[in-house]
């Protein structure tokens, strides 16, 4: 099958189409014939280690010391099962599934072994391929850390970087549970995030939104701290007595299969609606990569897997 392999981590030009051995489903895998997968800011982390020292450490440890064990990367994926290992018993042949999957990796090719049990469900009657794969990795985020803080209907809710792949998720999750939401990113991204349900929508370059006097229950960064920083150093003052602020970079997030599939419900709904920023071919996975790593993409980069 064609995959992306990456023999050593680096920048973006350590990826290259291979050709190499079709996998084959055991014990309870489920085969996927993948049609989409999806760029994320984790495999750029993957890919290129540029962590602090203490994580690269970690992550050499975690991952392989020179190169990934798991050559092929990619976390996230969308398309039918193909074939089914001997104690399969969830999934059919055939059956249109979209899923996500951190620790094992694989996406970035025609097919993958997953166990059945793992982060996969039926994908969305009403999505397309390159849809789904825009759902599972920011929406289970984003529903991860929303569940964490406890979000409820009535709060008033600010996300600190709404138009990456969490934020646009964020925005609307919180929106669902009944939330007053509150959205911050650049100008550029000031429309799309106020179409995904945020009341208000402040513009960082221009304004910090700890000035404002408005006061939140809730502030989720969904940026990450490294670039978030500065700014929720200051969000205390702006917090309701009882706030919290809590970044997507607090902890291990709990990615659990009842949420893939509340995820898979809310789109078919039209309550969650995927963002893709841009779709390349897996042949232009290098160029893919070069854009996520500027950190500035609108929602999801998603690869159409031909
Ligand atoms: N805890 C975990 O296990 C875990 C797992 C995965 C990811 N994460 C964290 O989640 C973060 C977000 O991931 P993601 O995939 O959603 O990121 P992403 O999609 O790559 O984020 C891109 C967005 O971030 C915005 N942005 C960039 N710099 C900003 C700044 N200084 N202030 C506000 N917005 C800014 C950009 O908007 P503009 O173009 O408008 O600036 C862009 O729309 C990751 O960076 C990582 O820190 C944590």
């Amino acid at each position: 099958m064609k995959a992306v392999v990456c023999t050593r981590y680096g920048p973006p030009e350590v990826l290259r189409v291979a050709e190499i051995a079709t996998p084959v489903p055991r014990g309870n895998e489920v085969r996927i014939r993948i049609r989409a997968t999806a760029v994320t800011s984790s495999d750029c982390y993957v890919r290129g280690l540029a962590l602090s020292p203490t994580y690269r450490l970690m992550a050499r440890f975690a991952l392989g010391w020179n190169a990934p064990r798991q050559p092929v990367l990619g976390m996230v994926l969308s398309g039918e099962v193909d074939s089914v290992g001997p104690d399969a018993r969830s999934f059919e042949v055939g059956q249109p599934v979209f899923g996500f999957d951190r620790h094992r990796f694989g996406t970035y090719a025609q097919y993958v072994c997953w166990p059945e049990d793992g982060l996969l469900a039926p994908r969305p009657a009403n999505l397309t391929d390159e849809e789904a794969a825009a759902i599972p990795y920011g929406g289970l985020l984003a529903l991860s850390y929303l569940r964490k803080a406890d979000v409820r209907a009535g709060q008033r809710v600010l996300i600190f970087g709404a138009s990456g792949a969490v934020g646009t998720s964020a925005v609307q999750l919180a929106r669902h549970f009944g939330a007053e939401v509150t959205g911050v990113c650049s100008a550029a991204n000031v429309d799309l995030v106020a179409s995904l349900g945020a009341t208000t929508v402040i513009d960082y370059t221009s304004e910090d939104f700890t000035d404002r006097a408005e006061r939140y229950d809730l502030i989720l960064d969904a940026v990450g701290k490294r670039k978030s920083a500065a700014a929720l150093g200051r969000c205390r003052r702006v917090l309701t007595p009882g706030g919290a602020c809590i970044s997507v970079d607090d902890g291990r997030p709990n990615l659990r299969r009842a949420d893939l599939v509340l995820l898979g419900e809310l789109a078919t709904k039209g309550e969650l609606r995927p963002v893709i920023d841009r779709t390349y071919a897996l042949d232009d996975i290098v160029d893919a990569h070069r854009y996520v790593d500027d950190g500035h993409k609108r929602g999801n980069v998603v690869i159409a897997v031909a």
